[in-house]
């Protein structure tokens, strides 16, 4: 695979939005090939618990009131005014066919008792039951299972264990291709590509508890933006109210507990038994997930606790079990049975809701460079991304980019020869990372606390060649964390998930997204603020 081949389209990264688009860039004839630094399963997707957002034609007969209008809606309020309306609109209104297409791909939803329609919950920030899932509570997985089952069967290429070191240019500045990090130490091949779509999801692993998995290391936001293009709404990194509390100090994935659970009636309390969410919102323990995990957060100081407690105990526990059987293992496994006493949780990194920046096509600002999915900011998502949006956001946005790169490969010549791949790369030491970024980059910051964890990520880093899949992944973290604080420090005001300490308020003149590129020395620095409705 690495030499003189060349595809139409490199799809780097194997989850929910580089699977459909690789699937469709073949229906649609391309040369594709799906890549991965791990195996095609083990993505973040298979993790997503709740489900998809969407309002299917029969909902509206079955729910009057809800519509895609009001799915428009509860999404703008969620986003806290960044999200780019025409974009919200085109995403969630192509919603029904992409899960139609999910579904002809093999796709099983669960079905209601009793018209067979599909069954549906709430999740945070939704005013209607319009979440649709599948397993219960493993939606990821179904979604998973199915697109691989059509991608192994519809023999696709797929590239596994094969990380990325750089999206090659030509001189014009068009993309030409992948620097592939070799078998050998220290070697690199090349792939050629006309275009290449980044699909790699988030950086959860740049805080020391994550739902994320292990992949998830900003590898995309880190390869786009060393090939100059331009990334927004950094600063907002969302964290899941309700992960799994596995103990004082516990650093990795922690499970998710879904919030369809607070769907089905579940309260939060905090350790003394008291309400978190009484007064806090008028959506109470269904407010968007923002203001969830600040209430738990400001809670837990309160109480000196580093959880809360979710209370399902008034709920029926057989139905419970059978209706969340991934969180109901997760909490056996920790000895705790959520019928009979209530589960103990606390907000981990969860989501990146900005990104690469899109247009609704996928296209970036580098010529022949696309993004879909969680390392894309399409506008969808603005300053706090609503549940369940996001599996929805890579059916469609996966299927349209493969369709945006059909349609440009038509008129564009091909690449020129790609200028010579470079391994030198800035490194940090991935414990002292995570450390500085929970200290001070995580829910509630303030501008010293981010100047700290600037200056220690810088003593920690090195500038050296990368040599091993870790290095690969260590050097993106590092990148993303600069990026991520440039962000968040330029930010200033709260709003959605980013919560500044000494900027308590939200400022009307900050309603425009942060974009961040790099300088020539490869520092991420803050560009021109953009204006709500995203890029011209
Ligand atoms: O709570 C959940 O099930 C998470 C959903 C999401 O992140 O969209």
């Amino acid at each position: 695979m690495q030499g003189q081949l060349t595809v139409d389209l490199a799809v780097v990264g194997t989850g929910v939005a580089g699977l459909t688009a690789a699937l469709r860039a073949a229906e649609l004839g391309l040369r594709v090939v799906a890549m991965t630094k791990t195996t095609v399963e083990d993505g973040n997707t298979r993790w997503a618990q709740g489900g998809i957002a969407v309002v299917l034609p029969h909902h509206d007969s079955s729910q009057p009131g809800d519509s895609v209008d009001a799915h428009v809606a509860d999404t703008l309020a969620a986003g806290a005014g960044l999200c780019d309306e025409v974009a919200v609109r085109a995403i969630l209104a192509a919603g029904p066919a992409a899960v139609g297409a999910l579904r002809a791909r093999g796709a099983v939803f669960d079905v209601n008792g009793s018209g067979g329609g599909l069954e549906r919950t709430r999740e945070g920030g939704h005013r209607a039951f319009r979440v649709i899932h599948a397993g219960g509570d493993a939606t990821g997985a179904e979604v998973e299972r199915a697109l691989v089952v059509a991608a192994r069967g519809g023999q696709l290429p797929l590239l596994e264990h094969q990380p990325v070191t750089e999206v090659l240019l030509d001189e014009s500045g068009r993309v030409s291709g992948l620097a592939l990090l070799g078998a050998g130490l220290g070697s690199v091949g090349v792939l050629r590509a006309r275009a290449v779509l980044l699909t790699t999801g988030g950086l959860g692993q740049l805080y020391a508890a994550s739902t994320n998995p292990e992949v998830a290391t900003g590898d995309g936001l880190a390869l786009a933006l060393r090939t100059g293009a331009l990334t927004a709404d950094l600063e907002f990194v969302q964290f899941h109210p309700t992960a799994l509390y596995l103990g004082a100090g516990f650093r990795g994935r922690q499970p998710l507990v879904t919030e369809a659970i607070r769907g089905a009636g579940a309260v939060l309390l905090d350790v003394t038994g008291a309400p978190v969410m009484a007064h806090v919102h008028p959506l109470g323990a269904l407010a968007p997930r923002d203001v969830v995990a600040a209430a738990i957060t400001s809670r837990m100081a309160a109480t000196g606790t580093d959880h809360v407690l979710l209370d399902a105990t008034h709920l029926d526990g057989a139905q419970l079990r059978r209706r969340f059987p991934t969180v109901y293992a997760a909490c056996r496994a920790i000895g705790v049975d959520p019928g009979a006493a209530p589960i103990p949780v606390a907000p981990a990194a969860h989501y990146q809701c900005g990104g690469v920046v899109t247009d609704t096509s996928g296209r970036t600002t580098v010529p022949g460079l696309y993004a879909a999915g969680e390392v894309a900011r399409t506008g969808l998502h603005g300053a706090n991304r609503l549940a369940s949006n996001s599996l929805l956001e890579g059916l469609v946005m996966g299927s349209r980019a493969a369709e945006a790169v059909a349609a440009d490969l038509v008129v564009v010549a091909r690449p020129g020869p790609s200028l010579p791949p470079s391994l030198l790369r800035p490194v940090a030491d991935r414990d002292a990372v995570q450390r500085a970024m929970s200290a001070h980059a995580g829910i509630g910051r303030d501008a010293a606390g981010l100047a700290a964890a600037a200056s220690v990520i810088a003593r920690a880093t090195t500038h050296r060649l990368v040599r091993t899949p870790c290095d690969v992944e260590d050097a993106a973290l590092t990148l993303a964390a600069a990026a991520v604080i440039a962000a968040a420090s330029a930010r200033t005001e709260s709003r959605g998930c980013h919560l500044r300490t000494d900027h308590p308020r939200t400022a009307a003149c900050w309603r425009r997204s942060i974009t961040v590129t790099l300088d020539d020395g490869g520092t991420p620095v803050v560009a021109q603020p953009m204006p709500v409705g995203g890029v011209a």
